[in-house]
């Protein structure tokens, strides 16, 4: 798909059919995520494929902003190998994270893949339940699949403010 209009398709659904995702597409977007840029080339994401019905079951615990997708990605990092930018205030693990699940989230649309972006959560009950190590952060949650035919872009999708709002040429 064309990039602009990957960026135009992209809206956050919240109502996923029973359609699996296919796992070639799930590597696929997997695979953006492993492109994505980190500070210093560190790769300290950590990325777990959340789809048993075991693990559904502990991310349902979590959040109500499932929306029946089938598949979730937890998208997080390693507290221990983050890069410590010069000062000492201020750590890439959330940033690099973040352009990590950015990757993942506009190669899902160029696949034709639903998504929503979620922090509705509590990442310390989620890393518990799913057993990660001590020095592992949740970041965000990832829904993935196909919208239900009920799926639509929420009145917000379609208000974004002016450039000159958000956009200062100094
Ligand atoms: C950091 C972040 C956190 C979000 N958390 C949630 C969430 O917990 N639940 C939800 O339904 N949507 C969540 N969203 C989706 C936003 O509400 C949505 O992106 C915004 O309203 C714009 O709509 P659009 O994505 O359809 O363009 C989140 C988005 C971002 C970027």
């Amino acid at each position: 798909m064309e990039f602009r209009n990957v960026i135009r398709n992209r809206y956050s659904c919240r109502s996923f059919s029973d359609r699996p995702l296919e796992e070639s597409k799930l590597q696929a977007i997997l695979e953006a995520g492993r492109l994505a840029p980190t500070a210093k080339n560190i790769q300290e994401q950590r990325i777990y494929v959340l789809k048993s019905e075991d693990a559904i079951a502990k991310v349902d615990a979590a959040t109500p902003c499932r929306y029946g997708a089938p598949v979730v990605l937890a998208v997080g990092y390693d507290i221990t190998n983050v890069y410590t930018y010069p000062g000492g205030k201020h750590d890439s693990g959330m940033e690099d994270a973040a352009i990590v699940a950015t990757h993942m989230i506009l190669a899902a649309a160029d696949e034709g893949v639903d998504s929503c972006w979620l922090n509705r959560f509590d990442p310390e009950a989620l890393e518990a339940s799913l057993g990660l190590p001590p020095n592992e952060r949740i970041l965000m949650l990832l829904d993935l699949g196909y919208g239900a035919a009920d799926a639509a872009p929420s009145p917000r999708h379609e208000s974004r403010k002016a450039l000159e709002e958000t956009v200062t040429v100094l």
